[in-house]
């Protein structure tokens, strides 16, 4: 198995550390994010890092108890940049100075000008007089630390760059990391290839690692994988299966709060393309009959919750030998991130997963993409031969079509729901707007309206049409679809829908509304 080239994030609060891990991962270098209170000696002689980030935070190096590395960190010989907090930190134990903020405080836009174009650390970057960077600090450094050279400066911060070349030691007051420093990625560029990375984290190259690791892990035993026919299951699915064949078996559970012929499209792919082992668990009964009557959101979420791991429980128990269960864990959901403001956050919706499964059937997981973003798991799907239309598909919830049909479902509800469904995605797509769309959806809403069709009235549902664009779900914006666009298809839904004769465009963003309806 090859050993990659690691880079360690120490994580000191901020709230676009992940960024920085996006930036990184973008230029093929494999890095990991950890909190600053788990990184010791002990850690470090572990994680042998190649080099090291201290990110930004929210805390002032003069706070009792201030966040900070082990010294070691500097002692390794190896190179370390700082960023914004994680440059007070490294001028504050390289000995240099720090104040406090007051005047010198700095929030949003700046621009930095270059004291050293031809310095390999500004490589490629300033090719105009200055650029643009964004900066988020109440103190700031006063002293640099001896070794230490100015490389960059704002009206602000005089120390915007600073650099000990001999020691490989950086240090920048602003985020390079987010969209309003839009050539931050350069100091990156430059960063790694100051620190010697080869640039050796490749889908190509992650897939041959992962195949190698999950073998070792599982050996000759089984293992079961609930598929939801969503990206993240699909993409583990069809690795383990090229890492470990037959022992493989998926459990697709049918839950009949599916979109048209979405079931058979999941099963024809994974069992008659892939060959992979599957259980096509049709329970649309068992589901239907017990949502009969229920019209409260988190009761629909916490019966379909409840029903899917008895479901699951029950097929899996007839795989022999299976010790372990697939997840498609993201490393998102397993970063350990700092957390200042502490608190219990309300919870909106209780989203519906699988987690608790393992325990109480005594399996071990097997998780291989833990270590990867979304967009790098569409690029390892990519890689592993899956379908575009497939890996670019919008996200779809657990419980289905059920939380897009407020009040109680019927069947009669769900069919007219998927035919409405299908024709405005049709449409989506003919217009060539469907990757554009973060998700797209169609809520059949509990009350009828009175219609003309012909020379007849018509007493049918309505239906709101949803999308919406996001980056990750938690905040999203409605979707600016022309008028021309949203007649056109109202239309087609009432001509080729029957049940439905009333169209209407949801334009509420999240917060304060939410994506789907329930
Ligand atoms: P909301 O409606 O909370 O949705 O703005 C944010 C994202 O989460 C999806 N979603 C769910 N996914 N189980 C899931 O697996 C759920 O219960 C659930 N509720 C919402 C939603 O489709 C969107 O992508």
């Amino acid at each position: 198995m090859t050993q990659h080239d690691r880079l360690l994030i120490v994580d000191f609060g901020s709230q676009v550390t992940q960024l920085i891990a996006r930036r990184l991962r973008e230029l093929n270098v494999y890095c990991e994010i950890h909190p600053f209170q788990n990184v010791t000696d002990a850690f470090l002689a572990d994680f042998k890092p190649k080099a090291v980030i201290l990110s930004g935070g929210p805390s002032s190096v003069f706070d009792e108890g201030a966040p900070m590395p082990p010294k070691t960190v500097f002692d390794l010989g190896i190179p370390v940049l700082g960023i914004c907090y994680g440059q007070q930190v490294m001028m504050h134990i390289l000995g240099g100075k720090v104040e406090r903020g007051h005047s010198t405080a700095e929030y949003g836009r700046a621009f930095v000008v270059p004291n050293d174009k031809k310095s390999s650390l500004l490589e490629g970057w300033f090719e105009e007089e200055r650029e643009q960077v964004w900066m988020s600090h109440g103190d700031h450094v006063s002293e640099i630390a001896p070794g230490f050279d100015v490389y960059g400066t704002s009206p602000n911060a005089p120390f915007a760059i600073t650099a000990d070349m001999n020691r490989n030691f950086f240090a920048v007051q602003f985020h390079p990391e987010v969209h309003h420093t839009p050539n931050g990625k350069k100091l990156y560029e430059n960063f790694v290839r100051l620190a010697g990375f080869t640039g050796d984290w490749t889908m190509g190259a992650y897939r041959e690692d992962a195949i190698a690791k999950i073998r070792e892990q599982v050996g000759d035993k089984n293992v079961i994988c609930g598929l939801s026919g969503g990206v993240d299951s699909s993409v583990a699915a069809v690795l383990i299966h090229e890492a470990i064949g037959d022992q493989l078996t998926c459990v697709f559970v049918d839950h009949g709060l599916l979109r048209l012929n979405e079931a058979d499209e999941v099963v024809s792919m994974f069992r008659d393309h892939y060959n992979i082992p599957l259980i096509h668990a049709d329970e649309s009964d068992l589901f239907l009959g017990e949502l009969e009557g229920v019209s409260d959101p988190e009761q629909k979420r916490k019966t379909i919750g409840r029903l899917f791991i008895d479901v699951f429980q029950k097929y899996a128990n007839e795989i022999e030998g299976a010790e372990f269960l697939a997840q498609g864990t993201l490393y998102p959901d397993v970063i350990e991130s700092v957390s200042f403001s502490g608190g219990p956050s309300v919870t909106i919706k209780s989203h519906h997963n699988v987690g608790g499964l393992p325990e109480k059937m005594g399996l071990k997981l097997v998780e291989p993409l833990r270590e990867l973003f979304k967009d790098e798991v569409r690029a390892l799907g990519r890689e592993l031969g899956l379908p575009a239309s497939f890996i670019g598909r919008h996200p779809f919830p657990g419980p289905g079509l059920a939380i897009r049909c407020p009040g109680e479902i019927t069947k009669n509800k769900l069919e007219i729901l998927r035919l409405a469904d299908a024709v405005y995605i049709d449409q989506i797509r003919k217009h060539g707007l469907y990757d554009e769309i973060w998700q797209a959806f169609v809520a059949i809403l509990p009350v009828r309206t009175v219609g003309v069709m012909g020379d007849g009235r018509t007493y049918d549902y309505a239906c709101a049409l949803r999308a919406v664009t996001s980056v990750d779900g938690m905040t999203a914006d409605y979707y600016p679809f022309t008028h021309e666009f949203l007649g056109e298809t109202a239309t087609r839904i009432i001509n080729e829908v029957q049940g439905i004769n009333r169209v209407t465009y949801d334009i509420t963003s999240k917060p304060p509304g939410t994506i789907e309806w329930e």
